[in-house]
């Protein structure tokens, strides 16, 4: 199947990187937001992530301009219908995504493909929403999209090969690396990254040290480009939260049992870096 238009659903910090590197990779791409002025905000988040490439030097003004004139944005999810592959990019929800996944296969061509970017929740139990769930499957993305080189991707227990070979190539047409993870709580990626960023804001919570002592201990001594709270804030807490959660439900294991400081940090708004605040104070810098 040849794809000439992506269809993004959600344009918060993920879906606003997967429509730019979606745009940049020549397709034309359709977000679609719940607000009416989606067009606007999503073309100016992509917009300021192309500047800094392009003042990084890894973009040409000229290739970053053709990539923004590919990205347009609506409110009306029928616009979608235009779309030969649909990545969901909205709140890690179950029930949320269910009802999109319900209202897309309404829309959508039945050849078209539908993605979810989940990073926790079962692609199996979207897919049965649906009345292709042969052609339902996992892209997971990494934050920041554009830098970040792994997609994951999920199969879940109706997906066909074939759907998992067209995600494949898309993927290497975007300039990622693809691994295929089967549909269990956290994939690969996640079941060994919340563990570990639990354990770090349990261990801050439990006075070990500041955060910047608990960050870096781990870039210092680990060689990571990040330390494990300023990650949970780039990750954005209430994500973290949210995959801690399911994998706990799922699993039953206090590996991945969220402590009492990231509720409470969550509860009072301190989302992290998209919001301003989180272990870190944003807006000072
Ligand atoms: N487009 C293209 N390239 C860009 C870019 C953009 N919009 N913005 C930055 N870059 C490039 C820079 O040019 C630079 O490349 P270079 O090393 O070749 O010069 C590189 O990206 C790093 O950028 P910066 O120097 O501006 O920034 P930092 O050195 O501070 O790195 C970071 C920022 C890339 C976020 C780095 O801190 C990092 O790699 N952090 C780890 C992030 C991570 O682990 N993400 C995964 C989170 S888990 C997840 O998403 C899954 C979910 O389910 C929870």
């Amino acid at each position: 199947m040849i794809v000439q238009t992506i269809g993004i659903v959600g344009c918060g910090q993920m879906g606003a990187g997967i429509a730019e590197i979606c745009a940049l990779s020549s397709y034309e791409v359709i977000v679609y937001g719940r607000n009416e002025d989606v067009q606007p905000v999503c073309r100016g988040r992509v917009k300021q992530s192309l500047d800094r490439a392009v003042s990084r030097g890894k973009l040409s003004a000229h290739d970053a301009d053709a990539a923004i004139g590919r990205v347009s944005g609506t409110a009306y999810l029928a616009r979608l219908a235009a779309a030969d592959l649909v990545i969901e990019a909205v709140a890690e929800d179950l029930a949320l995504k269910q009802s999109l996944f319900r209202s897309l296969d309404d829309v959508l061509r039945p050849e078209a493909i539908l993605a979810t970017n989940t990073s926790s929740l079962s692609v199996t139990e979207l897919a049965i929403a649906t009345r292709r769930p042969d052609r339902v499957l996992g892209m997971h993305f990494f934050n920041p999209v554009p830098v970040m080189r792994l997609l994951e991707l999920v199969r879940g227990l109706h997906t066909s090969d074939e759907t998992l070979a067209f995600a494949r190539k898309v993927g290497a047409y975007l300039g990622k690396t693809t691994i295929t993870a089967p549909d269990t709580p956290g994939f690969i990626v996640n079941r060994l990254l919340i563990p570990y960023v639990v354990e770090a804001i349990a261990a801050y919570e439990a006075g070990l040290g500041s955060v910047e002592i608990m960050d870096s201990s781990v870039k210092l001594g680990m060689g990571h480009p990040l330390g494990p709270l300023a990650l949970a804030d780039l990750i954005g807490l209430d994500t973290t939260l949210a995959i801690a959660d399911v994998l706990y439900e799922a699993y039953a294991d206090a590996r991945f049992k969220a402590p009492p400081l990231l509720r409470r940090m969550v509860a009072v708004g301190w989302l992290g870096r998209k919001v301003g605040r989180g272990f870190y104070d944003y807006r000072r810098s």
